[in-house]
């Protein structure tokens, strides 16, 4: 009986103790903290269709507040990105004219929140749903947002010195001519890999390895074998665990995937 009681004691203050979810909001270091309930409760909530949910996969609806409402009166200080960290360590950089944006011909984003009694479906592959808050996109452009960009999951939104200013440490040699395809690569691989990977230390995601310390993989793939991994690490290797979903050539096409790797070569010669 007793223990029945202590159990039931440790049960209640589980419960007290679960915070409601929330979503912080930090532009040029001012702070606004949400709560679901909060966001859900705004004037400015409306209900959304997104004809192409980037990770869903399909059409989706959901209760949303337009990101640009969110961050009202605040600036977001120059050459900074707007930063979505998921509460499981992954880390977008969304441009701030493109998330600020309200225009329906251009892109528009949304803070879109699953309700406590209406639970989103469970995201493909996955347990688990794209909620508590997941960054959606609507407007005429949405669909050219690439999936990298819809962060779910969220824990918090900040300002950020952009990549470039951050993270000296993903530079490539100041010698390259503008139009060099490692460039091109640098910029894919800011978006595409960062939001999981580190480089050279650079980075604030936690979700997969640093991509050049202590190697680089051009140091130990042969060339085939790692562009069949980036799109589609199953086909080189495959574990129940396995995180890296790969890139469809929609994603990421062939020529893309060799910027990539040749922005990688290049940097197994700068481990600073
Ligand atoms: C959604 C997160 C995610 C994204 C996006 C991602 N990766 Fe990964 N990657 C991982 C994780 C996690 C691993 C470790 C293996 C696993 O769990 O899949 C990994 C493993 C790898 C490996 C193998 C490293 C080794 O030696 O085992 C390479 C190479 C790699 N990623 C390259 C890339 C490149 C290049 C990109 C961008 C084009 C990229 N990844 C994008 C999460 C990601």
């Amino acid at each position: 009986m007793r223990i029945f009681a202590v159990i039931g004691l440790l049960l209640l203050a589980a419960t007290a103790g679960a915070a409601e979810p929330a979503l912080d909001l930090t532009i040029g270091g001012e702070t606004r903290h949400f709560t679901r309930d909060q966001l859900l409760a705004r004037p400015d909530a409306a209900t959304i269709e997104v004809a192409k949910d980037a990770i869903y996969g399909r059409a989706m609806t959901y209760r949303a507040v337009p990101v640009a409402a969110l961050i009202a009166g605040l600036r977001p200080p120059p050459d900074t990105v707007i930063e979505a960290v998921a509460t499981d360590g992954y880390a977008a950089q969304l441009p701030v004219d493109q998330i600020l944006s309200t225009d329906s011909k251009s892109v528009i984003a949304w803070v879109a929140i699953e309700p406590a009694d209406a639970p989103w479906p469970t995201l493909p592959d996955k347990t688990v749903s794209a909620g508590t808050f997941y960054l959606v996109w609507t407007g005429d452009q949405a669909v050219t947002v690439r999936s990298e960009q819809w962060p779910y999951q969220m824990a918090r939104l900040a300002t950020q010195p952009s990549p470039a200013a951050r993270w000296p440490e993903l530079a490539v040699d100041a010698g390259l001519t503008a139009a060099d395809p490692i460039r091109s690569g640098q910029t894919l691989f800011v978006t595409q890999c960062l939001v999981c990977h580190k480089l050279n230390g650079a980075g604030s995601a936690e979700v997969g390895p640093d991509l050049n310390r202590p190697m680089n993989p051009t140091e130990y793939l042969a060339p085939a074998a790692l562009h069949a991994l980036i799109r589609d690490p199953a086909s080189v290797r495959d574990w129940p665990d396995r995180k890296m979903q790969g890139f469809t050539p929609e994603q990421m096409s062939d020529r893309e995937i060799e910027q990539v790797i040749a922005y990688l070569r290049h940097m197994a010669g700068r481990k600073g």
